[in-house]
């Protein structure tokens, strides 16, 4: 039996409590330390409410739970507890590939059955599991005669914070996605906020509140009602319920991360623990790595998608970013408007879009065998345009294509307003949806599962947010989904505290394609990026993603080939992470040891403020010497003038005894290579 397995089995206990008196509560259970504690009552009217303390302090008042539906009355008043059970859990588990190889996945569960108290009769188990680091719950709905099918209004999931904070978030159901600045606010004052949403608490804890295993539901985003509560607002249907369900089904898990600071909330492994495990088996095919691409030139302006006479995807300039990744080790070249349909106004509709179709100008065959010699594969690039059916449509073709020519990795994306994605079904009814609702949650899947049917990795660009699906799908290995370096090119460049927003927001729910690396710090019209040179090496480090673009140009990267050995030495794939520091928005240092080996890596990022940051090394192994190969802001950086390039580069030999001070300039960062001695 694996090691997984027998823990599982000597582990699971499970604890049954005979049906308790009808209405009797509070049921309550703790975290296997007893750190975090949980309850379930019913007050007043008979509404079942829920709350959750951490070291004994509230941190969730009595919150209402039920749902709303569009045909039948709400599940709300009138409920009773019928009955609990508790289990306790502790397994390991490994990532084919992540932050960290081996996942501990330690938790009581509790169970709480309720049922309505006089007719219609409804009945639901609330499932808590309950982590030293927080919890997740869900409602599990059993088949039921009074409840055949359900069409969810909304669900009426409440968290009212016992006290105020402060919160990082950014708002729901905007036209632009995800894709909007972090605001940071008291609590009472957030508006109607996607997950996650992080909050610092007065006594400093932290709180991360997002979903987990959003599959076959809409996304859950929340509005805050009055003072500190705030309600689960579901992503709407189009012009339907905001979800529809039939037979036995839960909701996805309300997840809450609870930690002493914010590199606490990192550490956690909650969102990949509350999901299945993997169900494509062997994804070994898959290799983390990094790519360069056709891309930022378009980003910038000066090449197009489209054919034409500025058109990006030639044969002459796709063999050039082959030339350069073969020469500089790199292993992908990532290549957009390579196929026929994006002449014209695509925006919002990629109904001539043909992911098997090259352009005039772009010899699949040729471009492949070209990159083959040379040990270099493409990867592809689907732009929906928000037309999800008609991409659905050509998913054989598209990944067959894929892997006939070589392709590990394709990118996807949906660029079109929210609520813009457009749906067909088999009758022809044609339907608005929106990215995040309940039928892009099967959408997405639908993907994963084409996809690896020809052994294709993918990285949805305007997705549905992450919930930790990549434990189930491993070849869902990225996704874009907040404000990456695209931004950068435009007016209205990502300020620097965006980064040290996004380790402790965005990047919970999983990797994120942000590609970084444009050490030209230059965007369209020559517009500077609001960073310093190091800063861009530290991000191959802070923002994790198995697949990671060196976003510049191959002519810009050749006046910068000091910083550059940086990018092409860093991995893409981890055995271990550990955050060292960090303020939400403010600062975050991260360490991590590559995969398989014992080199570490560091990556420190700041904001608009100089930092200093005291470092020790105690995570390097102790009595071994390492080569450290430092890449830190020059003495004068500074984001705001042309001294954003001032980059220092030196080499010290370290030991895990030794502190690091480490000066990040306004708006700069710092990079490290731990090279370990033989
Ligand atoms: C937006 C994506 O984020 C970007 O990476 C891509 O190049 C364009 N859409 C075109 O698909
Ligand atoms: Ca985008």
């Amino acid at each position: 039996m694996p090691f997984g397995r027998m823990m599982t089995a000597l582990c699971a206990l499970v604890v049954a409590v005979p049906a308790l008196a009808q209405n009797a509560g509070p049921v309550t259970a703790t975290s296997p330390d007893g750190t975090i504690g949980v309850a379930v009552d019913i007050v007043q009217d008979g509404h079942a409410v829920y709350s959750v303390t951490r070291k004994g302090k509230p941190i969730i008042a009595q919150s209402r739970l039920g749902f709303l539906f569009t045909d039948a009355p709400k599940i709300d008043r009138h409920m009773t507890i019928t009955g609990q059970e508790t289990r306790d859990s502790d397994d390991t588990w490994q990532q084919p590939w992540g932050e960290w190889r081996t996942i501990r996945n330690h938790f009581r569960e509790l169970t709480v059955h309720l049922k309505e108290a006089d007719q219609p009769a409804r009945s639901y188990d609330l499932k808590f599991r309950i982590y030293d680091d927080g919890l997740g719950f869900r409602y599990e709905v059993p088949d039921q005669p009074n409840l055949r099918s359900a069409n969810i209004a909304e669900e009426l999931t409440e968290f009212a914070f016992a006290s105020d904070g402060t919160a990082w978030w950014k708002p729901a159901f905007l036209w632009n996605r995800e894709e909007y600045l972090y605001e940071k606010t008291p609590l009472s004052a957030v508006g109607t906020a996607d997950t996650p949403i992080t909050i610092k608490l007065a006594d400093g804890t932290h709180v991360a509140l997002h979903e987990a295993a959003l599959t076959d539901y809409s996304g859950m985003a929340v509005a805050r009602s009055t003072g500190t509560t705030l309600r689960a607002a579901l992503t709407p249907g189009a012009g339907r319920p905001k979800v529809v369900k039939t037979g036995a089904w839960t909701t996805p898990w309300r997840t809450m991360i609870i930690a002493d600071d914010a590199p606490g909330i990192y550490m956690s492994h909650l969102m990949l623990n509350l999901n299945e495990p993997n169900k494509l088996g062997d994804v070994s095919w898959f290799k983390p790595g990094k790519f360069v691409g056709v891309w930022w030139n378009m980003i910038k302006g000066e090449w197009s998608w489209a054919r034409g006479p500025k058109h990006g995807a030639t044969n002459e300039h796709v063999k050039q970013y082959i030339d350069f990744a073969a020469a500089n080790g790199i292993p992908q070249v990532l290549v957009e408007g390579w196929n026929v349909g994006w002449d014209g106004d695509w925006f919002g509709n990629g109904n001539a879009m043909d992911f098997a179709k090259p352009t005039e100008d772009f010899d699949a065959d040729m471009l492949t065998a070209y990159a083959k010699k040379k040990g270099v594969r493409l990867i592809g690039h689907h732009e929906t345009g928000g037309s999800a059916s008609h991409y659905e449509a050509q998913f054989d073709k598209a990944f067959k294509f894929a892997a006939d020519h070589n392709y590990m990795v394709v990118k996807t994306g949906y660029v079109t307003d929210a609520g813009q994605i457009e749906r067909v079904d088999p009758d022809g009814t044609k339907l608005r949806e929106w990215h995040e609702g309940q039928w892009m949650s099967n959408h997405f899947i639908r993907v994963a599962e084409a996809a690896a049917k020809y052994k294709i990795a993918f990285d949805s660009h305007e997705p549905i947010k992450g919930t930790g699906l990549q434990r189930t799908y491993p070849n869902w290995v990225a996704r874009e989904g907040s404000r990456g370096m695209e931004y950068n090119s435009w007016a209205g460049k990502n300020p620097p505290n965006h980064e040290a927003n996004l380790v402790f927001t965005r990047m919970l729910e999983g990797p994120m394609d942000f590609t970084p690396g444009v050490l030209s710090l230059t965007g369209s019209d020559n517009s500077a990026i609001l960073s310093t040179e190091a800063k861009q090496l530290a991000l191959y480090v802070v923002l994790y993603s198995p697949v990671v673009m060196a976003a510049d140009t191959p002519e810009n990267y050749a006046k910068h080939m000091d910083a550059f050995k940086f990018i092409r030495d860093v991995p893409t794939d981890w055995e271990e992470t550990r955050v060292l520091n960090g303020e939400v928005g403010d600062y975050v240092t991260i360490a991590r040891r590559v995969r398989g080996g014992q080199d570490w890596y560091l990556g420190a990022v700041g904001n608009e403020q100089a930092h200093t940051l005291t470092v020790p090394l105690s995570f390097l192994t102790p009595g071994k010497r390492y080569e450290a190969e430092i890449y830190r802001d020059g003495d004068d950086a500074d984001y705001r003038t042309e001294k954003r390039h001032s980059i220092a580069i030196e080499k010290r030999v370290l030991t895990g005894a030794d502190t690091l001070t480490l000066r990040l300039a306004p708006g700069g960062g710092a990079a490290i290579r731990f090279k370990a001695a033989k």
